[in-house]
């Protein structure tokens, strides 16, 4: 029997690895994956992936020209597909109704009518973009608009990745979710999609539910993940004031099982692509519907977390003479989070923004994002960058850790402490180091939610 045909429009950090590891699970499925970025194309045909995450390279270099292909023909992958999984970017509206917050379907609204198009067979279209909820209902609009000899069903699939995770989190997920229409054809195409899944996940972690609770779970989620970041924050600044450590208290209420210890870290507040576009999101969709308190709710977690960054640059200046001017600033770590080379929405960007309109000489580290924090910083003057950590805090005047790579865990701050000017201020914004450690070298240490620890005389 020919192998079935799966393709996924959308070749970024969800797309890639996610079809990486359905190919890896399903050798029933010959799996491609499109997109219209020809240069992302071809890093995926390449050695030097696209995307960083552990684990990926070797998925890839396995099932690659076996299963697994990438492609710019999206035209060709259309007519040839079962299945197809939407995975292309939503957003947030930078222009016209909604600019600033409503998520920006035009890439989704696309790539439907293009299957609508080219499409050769009945066919189920999966959406795992994150998206409002009731937008499969558009998106089936639009595919069964007009004279269309063929019928297509809209599953709402969305991914609940994590990235530096990636590969981790789609191997053993903690849950698939597959909403469909609630009618004979909308269930067979959910039984469908879950058939795959089922090939390496336990039926009983695959949850199916409707179309429209799938979709708005998705946003829920990462409203919730991003509410419980922005809270740890607003404490640890109660905390720097009145000197309670937030580290002690994380772990506290952590140990109820009704709070739970995860995502529990204060730190330089949070990043990525997804939590602030999706509150954005659900705030907006709020105000549509006529739910403002319930939007400005929601709102606050986006608030809290401006104050965050805010207050950490806030911080570097009060704990250096209020100037920074001239003032050598080493940062280690562009990366939004360890393990991933994603810079979007990093805390990193604002506060070396702030540094540099200070007139800092900011010098970045970072192991895998230096691409994209030059990218990202290209119109910033006094910023220079190395991946030597050791060569970026060379005749620092503080060092401020942005992103919580395990090698910074690891550095010999002895050696960094001698080749630094002094005071030399250390600026731990993820609470990776010992703060009683690195005072004892000689360190003024500030870690986030603790009182700084500060030499005598500097
Ligand atoms: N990044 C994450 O951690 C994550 C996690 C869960 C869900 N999501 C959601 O998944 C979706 C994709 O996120 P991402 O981070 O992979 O985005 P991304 O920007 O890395 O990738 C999207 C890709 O889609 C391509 N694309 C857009 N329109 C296209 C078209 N018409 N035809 C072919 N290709 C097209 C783009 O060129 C781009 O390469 C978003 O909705 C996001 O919110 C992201």
């Amino acid at each position: 029997m020919p192998l079935k045909k799966i393709l996924c429009i959308g070749a970024g950090y969800v797309g890639g690895p996610t079809m990486a590891v359905i190919a890896a699970n399903c050798p029933d499925y010959d799996v491609t994956v499109v997109d219209i970025n020809k240069a992302r194309i071809a890093a995926w045909n390449s050695k030097s992936l696209p995307v960083y995450e552990p684990g990926l390279q070797e998925i890839v270099e396995k099932q690659r020209g076996e299963n697994l292909h990438f492609s710019t023909d999206v035209v060709r992958g259309i007519e040839e597909s079962d299945i197809i999984f939407v995975c292309v970017n939503t957003p947030t509206k930078t222009f016209g109704l909604g600019a600033g917050k409503a998520a920006d379907l035009q890439y989704c609204e696309k790539t439907a009518r293009m299957i609508k198009e080219h499409a050769t067979k009945d066919m189920i279209v999966v959406e795992k973009s994150t998206v409002p909820v009731r937008t499969s209902k558009i998106i089936n609009e639009i595919l069964s608009h007009g004279d269309s000899p063929h019928k297509f069903e809209v599953i709402s699939n969305p991914e609940f990745l994590a990235e530096g995770t990636a590969i981790k989190d789609l191997q053993n997920p903690d849950r698939i979710l597959i909403g469909g229409r609630p009618c004979a054809s909308g269930e067979a195409a959910v039984a469908e999609v879950s058939a795959i899944y089922e090939s390496w996940v336990a039926k009983e972690n695959i949850i199916t539910t409707d179309a429209w609770s799938s979709e708005l779970s998705k946003l829920t989620a990462n409203a919730f993940l991003a509410q419980r970041v922005s809270s740890i924050n607003s404490i640890a600044a109660v905390c720097e004031s009145t000197g309670a450590d937030v580290i002690k208290i994380s772990e506290a209420i952590g140990a109820d099982p009704r709070i739970g210890a995860k995502f529990l870290k204060a730190g330089p507040g949070f990043g990525g692509s997804c939590f602030k576009k999706d509150i954005l999101n659900l705030v907006y969709l709020c105000e549509t519907f006529g739910l403002p308190e319930v939007a400005e709710y929601w709102g606050q977690v986006i608030k809290m977390n401006d104050y965050t960054q805010n207050r950490a640059v806030s911080r570097i200046l009060k704990s250096m003479f209020n100037t920074v001017a001239g003032k050598r600033i080493a940062v280690l770590g562009f990366a939004f989070k360890a393990d991933t080379g994603d810079t979007r929405e990093s805390p990193a960007i604002q506060i070396v923004e702030s540094l540099a309109e200070e007139r800092a000489e900011i010098v970045i580290s970072d192991p895998q994002a230096l691409e994209n924090a030059q990218q990202d910083l290209k119109e910033i003057e006094n910023v220079s960058f190395t991946d030597d950590p050791y060569e970026a805090v060379l005749g620092a005047h503080a060092i401020v850790i942005v992103t919580d790579w395990q090698e910074y865990k690891e550095l010999d701050y002895g050696k960094i402490y001698s080749s630094m000017e002094k005071p030399a201020q250390l600026f731990d914004l993820r609470n990776i180091l010992s703060s009683d450690e690195l005072y004892e070298i000689g360190f003024n240490v500030h870690l986030v939610g603790k009182k700084s620890k500060v030499h005598k005389g500097s």
